[in-house]
């Protein structure tokens, strides 16, 4: 029988990108996200390539706990999930407003944990794997913006300990750290901007640590100059 990944964020940038790679690898599919729109797009676009995969569409709002604990019981069953929400905000603590500072918290933070903890016995059940993007502001060194660098820190450190956490049960916890990606184009894009990582080589590395024999935690990409880094920890 197939797996199933849960991919959320999947209606737009890398987490769509993410969905089109874990299909092409097998993956039965659960997509989700607020835009119900964009989510069938992604899941018609797999279809076209791969139409024997089951994918369902499930828009909601992750930030409710409501919304998480009702889609997880529509979800029977969960090999991999994908934690790939998250705002943007770029511009320092200082001009960040009251509304900014709890959209962040909400979609960086709190969104990712809900749908983990809405999910987990399953993820337990099949001792799967819990893949979290972060980015490189996601550490504690990072020159980035409090608000926005300091949630994704607080995404990163529930990654690592709750990896520590679920050891003896199996299950693999895997952050992603990626600088730069060209988010808005298309998996299949061959091309290379400068600075930018694209799609198909970040959802490559992604799946070769998935499918890794060896137990991974972090895995920091980055195409900064010529060739793209990739450190495994
Ligand atoms: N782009 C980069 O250069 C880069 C670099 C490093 C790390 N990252 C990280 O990679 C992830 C994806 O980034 P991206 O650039 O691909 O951005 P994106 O296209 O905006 O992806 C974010 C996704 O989250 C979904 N989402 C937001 N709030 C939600 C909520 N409350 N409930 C459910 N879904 C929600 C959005 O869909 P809806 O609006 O339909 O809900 C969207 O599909 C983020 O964590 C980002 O920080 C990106």
């Amino acid at each position: 029988m197939n797996k199933t990944a849960v991919v959320t964020g999947s209606g737009s940038g890398i987490g769509k990108a993410m969905a089109i790679g874990l299909g092409r690898n097998g993956f039965n599919l659960v997509l989700i996200g607020r835009n119900k729109n964009n989510l069938e797009e992604t899941a018609a676009r797999i279809k076209d390539e791969k139409p024997n995969l089951d994918i369902k569409v499930l828009p909601a709002d992750l930030t409710k706990r409501s919304e998480a604990i009702t889609i997880s019981s529509k979800i029977p069953k969960v090999d991999l999930l994908y934690n790939g929400i998250a705002n943007w905000v770029d511009h320092d603590f200082k001009s960040a407003t009251f509304d900014e500072i709890e959209e962040t918290v909400d979609a960086v933070y709190k969104a990712n944990l809900l749908i983990t903890k809405a999910l987990l016995q399953k993820i337990i059940n099949s001792r799967g794997i819990i893949i979290n993007i972060i980015s490189d502001w996601g550490v504690p060194e990072a020159d980035a913006p409090a608000l926005f660098g300091s949630a994704k820190n607080a995404h990163s450190a529930f990654g690592i300990m709750l990896g520590k956490e679920l050891k003896s049960n199996d299950v693999n916890v895997i952050n992603i750290y990626p600088t730069d990606v060209t988010s808005k184009g298309d998996i299949d894009d061959d091309t290379q901007k400068a600075g930018q990582i694209r799609l198909k080589d970040l959802v490559r590395e992604i799946i070769k640590s998935i499918n890794s024999k060896r137990r991974i935690a972090q895995v920091h990409i980055s195409h900064l100059g010529k060739n793209l880094e990739v450190a495994i920890v």
